[in-house]
């Protein structure tokens, strides 16, 4: 079972989350899902992603999601929809009774502890000749900014000791053709791949929304440090963050926020 936990991040998740909605917007033109496809949304958050789906096509859409507040959300939020359903699941363990021509995991394959057990779980939820599309962070350096910010917290007097027990929860691979190959031992075979390095301006406040949205998740999780997190840290911490974040803007006050990305979709014959 993972330990990441969305569940307080459910209510704003899906306002904040600018740059995981764009990149999903990029990955389901690349999906090109058709009316009639049954979908599965892996990691679905809050369900603003899967009920896109479910307006693009009228077949079955299916959410799943470890974080029950998540889930709440999702379901809330989706009432008007006929052909949409949600269940929390750990999709390192996931097994429905239904198969899918298409499975869209936007932003969630970076928490899997277990990639390979749930590539091929999703493998086996496929219908013959069905696809799949992955869009995550991917490498160390996955989002610059954030990974300078955090060098500051790795150095600074208050937050250095603590932070030496931080244990990195995120799974990145350092190549496209890795990820590739992680796709083939599953079963898969290649449609298409590309590792993108993205720059959007932000304001300093959407950046610090952003951040809070999926990286603070890992960074501040009392389950990835060996030691207890006091309440001290955690504001501390978030302070030196906002403050670095504040140092990367330029004169008009915003911030180039870069990210690398993976985008990948494959196909089961
Ligand atoms: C960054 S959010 C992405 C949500 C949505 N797909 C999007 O693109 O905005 C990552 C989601 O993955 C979920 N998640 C993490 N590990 C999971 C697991 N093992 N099984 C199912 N969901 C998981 C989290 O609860 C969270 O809602």
């Amino acid at each position: 079972m993972s330990e990441v936990n969305f569940n307080s991040k459910a209510f704003t998740y899906a306002k904040n989350s600018l740059v995981q909605k764009s990149a999903s917007e990029i990955l389901l033109n690349l999906l090109s899902i058709q009316p009639g496809e049954d979908v599965l949304d892996l990691g679905c958050g809050p369900g603003h992603i899967t009920k896109k789906i479910a307006q693009i096509t009228d077949g079955n859409v299916m959410g799943i999601d470890i974080s029950p507040g998540m889930i709440e959300q999702a379901v809330s939020s989706s009432q008007e929809f006929t052909n949409l359903t949600y269940s929390v699941m750990d999709a390192e363990n996931f097994e429905l009774p239904v198969n899918f021509d298409v499975i869209v995991c936007n932003s969630t394959l970076q928490w899997f502890q277990k990639p390979e057990k749930v590539l091929t779980r999703c493998f086996n939820a496929l219908k013959p000749g069905g696809r799949i599309g992955v869009q995550a962070p991917a490498t160390q350096l996955y989002c610059p900014n954030f990974v300078e910010a955090i060098e500051k917290i790795r150095m600074h007097p208050y937050t250095r000791e603590i932070f030496k027990h931080f244990e990195n929860p995120w799974f990145f691979l350092e190549s496209r053709e890795e990820y590739e190959q992680l796709f083939r031992n599953c079963g898969f075979d290649i449609i298409y791949s590309e590792l993108r390095d993205e720059s959007n301006l932000f304001s300093l406040e959407q950046v610090y929304k952003i951040y809070q949205s999926g990286a603070e998740n890992g960074y501040l999780n009392q389950s990835f440090y060996k030691v207890t997190l006091t309440d001290d840290y955690i504001n501390i911490f978030r302070e030196l963050v906002k403050e670095a974040i504040k140092e990367q803007s330029d004169n008009s006050g915003m911030i180039d926020l870069k990210f690398k990305r993976i985008y990948i979709t494959a196909k089961k014959q």
